[in-house]
Formats: C-alpha cells, sequence, structure tokens
C-alpha cells in the first residue's frame, strides 16, 4: 500500500507544474493566525470559492472557529482571508492530526500557501505529540495528492492510501471515493529539526 502512493506522488511530480519556484517575498505577505467566531463567515465564502471542496454549512464553518481554533489555521494578506485549514484531533486517536479541509483561494495561489498552512498546524502547541497526520482526497484531486505528497517528504515520513468513504455507500452517487492518506509516524514537533 505505502509503495502505492510513493509512486502516485512521485508520478504526479513528474507531470508539467503550472508554476515554480516561490518567491520569499511573496511568501512574507501572509500573516496566520487561530481563526476566532468573527472570522465564521469569510471561512464559509472561502470554501465556496474553492470547489471541489464541500461546502460545510455558515454554522458548521462557526463552530470550527468557535471549538476547533487551536488546529484551525487562517490566513491572511492585507486583512483578507485567503487560505483556511480546518483540523481536529480524533479523541480516540491522540497521536493522529486529522486535515478537514485545505483551501486557497484562486488569487492567492502559486505561492505554497498550502504548504505553508500545513506547516503553521504541526508547529501549534495543539499538535503537540503529533506524530501522523491524516485526510481524505478524492482520487482526481491532482493538487490535494501533491499538497499531503510534499508535506511527507518534508517529514520524511511514510505514506498508506486506502478507500475509507465510499461513493454509492457512505456517500452519494456522484460524490467521489475518498480515500484515506496517512502520513507517519514522524517525530514529534519538539523532536524535528
Ligand atoms: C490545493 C491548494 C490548497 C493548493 O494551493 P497552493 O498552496 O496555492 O498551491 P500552489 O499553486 O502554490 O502550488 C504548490 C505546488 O503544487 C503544485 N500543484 C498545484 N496544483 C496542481 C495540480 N492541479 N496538479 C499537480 N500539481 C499541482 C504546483 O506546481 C506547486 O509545485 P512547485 O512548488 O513544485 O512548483 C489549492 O489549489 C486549493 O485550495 N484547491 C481547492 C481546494 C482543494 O482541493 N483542497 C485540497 C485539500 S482538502
Amino acid at each position: 500500500m505505502s509503495k502505492y502512493i510513493d509512486m502516485d506522488i512521485a508520478t504526479l511530480r513528474g507531470e508539467p507544474k503550472r508554476r515554480t519556484g516561490h518567491s520569499a517575498a511573496s511568501a512574507e505577505r501572509f500573516t496566520f493566525r487561530p481563526p476566532n467566531v468573527s472570522d465564521g463567515p469569510a471561512v464559509h465564502a472561502l470554501i465556496r470559492s474553492c470547489p471541489p471542496l464541500d461546502e460545510n454549512s455558515a454554522y458548521c464553518n462557526l463552530v470550527q472557529c468557535a471549538h476547533f481554533a487551536g488546529t484551525c489555521v487562517a490566513a491572511f494578506r492585507d486583512r483578507e482571508l485567503v487560505g483556511w485549514l480546518s483540523g481536529y484531533r480524533p479523541p480516540e486517536d491522540p497521536e493522529t492530526i486529522f486535515v478537514w479541509q485545505v483551501a486557497v483561494g484562486p488569487a492567492a495561489r502559486g505561492q505554497g500557501l498550502g504548504d505553508r498552512l500545513l506547516d503553521a498546524l504541526l508547529a501549534r502547541p495543539a499538535c503537540s505529540g503529533v506524530r501522523r497526520l491524516k485526510t481524505t482526497i478524492t482520487a482526481d484531486n491532482k493538487a490535494s495528492w501533491a499538497l499531503f505528497g510534499r508535506l511527507a517528504e518534508r517529514l520524511a515520513a511514510p505514506t498508506s492510501r486506502e478507500p475509507w468513504l465510499l461513493e454509492g455507500g457512505h456517500l452519494p452517487t456522484g460524490h467521489a471515493t475518498e480515500h484515506l492518506l496517512t502520513i507517519g509516524p514522524f517525530p514529534a514537533a519538539s523532536q524535528r529539526p
């Protein structure tokens, strides 16, 4: 299984790239912080602008901002929300951080903001003791496979992949199967270089 995903990521990385090289100057323009409940409407609007992400209810985004702020990351450029990552630590799996959604607004793409959102998450005190990251991705979401593939490379961590939430079973027909990607184990933040 691990071999399969490693090959998949390598294949993706061999494809022609839209852009290369993220300038430090452009990256410096972003600021990152935990969200608060006032960010809820902007988070909802950002996710709506980022297909193929599922559009959750406005209420869901408010609860994420209020109760899961420690494991959610909001990125701003000139006070405008342009990046968002939601996640949580499953209570039954305390060494894992589950990444629910990553969204970079169309106007902020091409500068590696998705990578920085993930790195900001893993550096959070709320991720202390985390040794695995899990997320789900549909088979056709190349940008997402590439995003998490790069994270596995930065962490020098093994990966595995398996179909989890199935189209026509857990999910309605028309919603592609979500594959569970696991990255890890990797060293806890305090032990990473
Ligand atoms: C996935 C997403 C967060 C990435 O945004 P980003 O961080 O701005 O990504 P960038 O444009 O800076 O690209 C970063 C790298 O990914 C590569 N990449 C971007 N889109 C790609 C695609 N469709 N296929 C393959 N590689 C892709 C880029 O070539 C770049 O690689 P490089 O640094 O080696 O040049 C953004 O595309 C997005 O919000 N998509 C919609 C929502 C979504 O699918 N989220 C996924 C997880 S839930």
